[in-house]
């Protein structure tokens, strides 16, 4: 997979859904996720032409370090400790197979819970993530990419739709307590945006 294509494509995502995504913290949150994650990456489009010809590990770790810099707000720290520990996974390794991005995502998991105290059924951005990794995992055997990439992404959607019926106890959301409940979780939107984005690319080839 071609990285340098695959970060081009999320920024346009982000920019794209920038609107979208505070509009939806508006409503639960401080109304800036998508204006945080637009700072991100908009800094990360700037850095593209000396992201070129990193390794994965470094390239991974340069991300990581953008996000956690210029996002502000939770999400840029969970989001950055999530790629860290991704590209903590991928030293000398330049061909990343099924097995090496599920042992990453694992690993992204692990960070975002730890770093955010958080799990499953808390209205945040694990509740698209994990039950997407779940799938790649139960699937990772069908020859079909294509297939792959569908179930992952359906499975995030599913996911994210989920937040909706959650009570928020992390964040600022869980400040509104049972009143959160009705309204999509931003962080749960965008990581499925990103993640629809990238099985897109490999549903494409
Ligand atoms: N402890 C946490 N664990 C996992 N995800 C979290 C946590 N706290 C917040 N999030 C995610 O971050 C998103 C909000 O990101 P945003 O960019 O708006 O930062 P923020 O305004 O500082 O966040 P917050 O108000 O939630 O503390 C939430 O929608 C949620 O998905
Ligand atoms: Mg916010």
């Amino acid at each position: 997979m071609d990285m340098i294509v695959l970060i081009k494509e999320i920024i346009e995502t982000i920019e794209k859904n920038e609107n979208y995504l505070t509009e939806l913290d508006r409503v639960i949150g401080d109304s800036d996720h998508g204006t945080n994650l637009l700072r991100g990456f908009n800094k990360i489009k700037e850095e593209l032409p000396n992201l070129t010809g990193l390794n994965n590990a470094e390239l991974f770790n340069k991300i990581a370090m953008l996000l956690i810099s210029n996002v502000g707000g939770a999400s840029g720290a969970l989001y950055g400790t999530g790629i860290l520990r991704m590209g903590n996974t991928m030293k000398d390794k330049s061909d990343l197979k099924i097995e090496d991005w599920i042992l990453a995502l694992d690993a992204m998991i692990e960070g975002i819970k730890m770093r955010g105290k958080s799990n499953l059924e808390e209205k945040t951005m694990l509740d698209t993530i994990i039950p997407a990794v779940e799938t790649l995992k139960a699937n990772k055997d069908d020859k079909d990419i294509k297939e792959i990439a569908l179930k992952v992404s359906k499975s995030a959607e599913d996911g994210m739709n989920s937040t909706k019926n959650m009570v928020a106890t992390k964040g600022r959301a869980s400040y509104l307590g049972e009143r959160s409940i009705g309204h999509l979780d931003p962080g749960a939107v965008s990581s499925y945006l990103i993640i629809k984005t990238v099985c897109d690319i490999v549903g494409r080839k």
